[in-house]
Parts: C-alpha cells; structure tokens; sequence
C-alpha cells in the first residue's frame, strides 16, 4: 500500500484536520495496536502540519510517562506525572495550551526552537489517562480550540473497545 503524505499547510484548520483524519482513520481502520495507531497518528499530524515536534509519551507507571512514537528532533526520555506542559496535562486530565513556552513556569525544552505547545490527554477504554499527544511548534501562539477539539476527537479512538487490550494471538 501506498499512500500520499498530505500537506495541509495554508489551508483552514477546520479542513486541514478534516482531511488528515479521513486519511488516518483510511490506514488504521481495523488496526487496535495503540503503538501502531500512535506512529501513524503522529506522522500525519507532523507532516501535515509541518510542526516542529508530534509524539505521545506514554504513562508505563502511575506516576512515570515514557517517551512514544514521535516525529522531530530527540525528545526527552520520561517526564513525571506533573511535570512540564505534558506531566501537567497527565495529572489534571486536561488539554494544556501553552502559546509561548517561556511563560510557562515549568516547561521542559527538549528543542530550543520550540515556542508553543498543545499537550492533550489520551484516555484508554477504562477511562484512565494511558498517554498524552504532545506538539510543539516553532512560532507562539500556534494552537487554540480548533486544535484543542480536532485532537481530543482523534486520541478519542484509544477509548475505544478493542484498542489497547486486545488478546496477542499466539497463532499469528
Ligand atoms: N515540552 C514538554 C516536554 C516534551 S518535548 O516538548 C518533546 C513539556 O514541557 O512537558
């Protein structure tokens, strides 16, 4: 399978996100690998966008947040639940906009070049945060409700029955 890595650049939030969805929801449909789900996730966003940094930590501990699929330069390894722009949107359960990182007391730079954030929280079927999707871009300001809701729709699919949980088949 091949398939064209869109550009939404210029065009309106709204459509920009329509679109990349239909694509992402094209590739993954029928695919319950979060892992999977996340890569590919974070690789239309970032392409699509062109943003400087898309990924998800994930939480492998109650307190602890992994590094995950991402796209950009090096990000930092773990972060502790409420630390930074992504431990703090762990902890309270809710989307972190942060138009410009310096004025966020706490924020972790893993990219100098970052100046602004959009950290949402992704729940898994029971209801419990299992990871957070983290993008950074290189101008302040980047990110406001549109994105705050398009991106709580898209990481709502790891809530969903089958994702996350599913038996390994032995026989595969
Ligand atoms: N800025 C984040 C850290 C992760 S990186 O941006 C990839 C934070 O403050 O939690």
């Amino acid at each position: 399978m091949s398939e064209t890595q869109l550009d939404v650049r210029g065009m309106g939030k709204p459509d920009a996100y329509r679109i990349l969805k239909e694509q992402l929801d094209a590739i993954c449909e029928g695919v319950t690998d979060p892992i999977a789900v996340m890569a590919t996730m974070a690789c239309v966003l970032h392409h699509g966008f062109g943003h400087l940094w898309t990924g998800f930590y994930r939480r492998l501990a109650p307190t602890q947040l992994l590094v995950g699929p991402y796209q950009g330069t090096l990000g930092c390894m773990e972060i502790e639940m409420g630390r930074g722009v992504c431990g703090t949107a762990a902890l309270t359960r809710q989307t972190v906009i942060v138009p410009d990182v310096r004025l966020f007391a706490g924020h972790i730079s893993c990219d100098a070049r970052s100046m602004s954030e959009i950290v949402v929280p992704v729940f898994d079927y029971r209801g419990e945060v299992m990871a957070v999707l983290d993008i950074d871009s290189a101008e302040t300001g980047t990110f406001d409700d549109v994105d705050k809701r398009a991106l709580e729709s898209w990481v709502a699919r790891f809530a969903q029955d089958g994702i996350g949980h599913q038996e390994v088949n032995e026989k595969a």
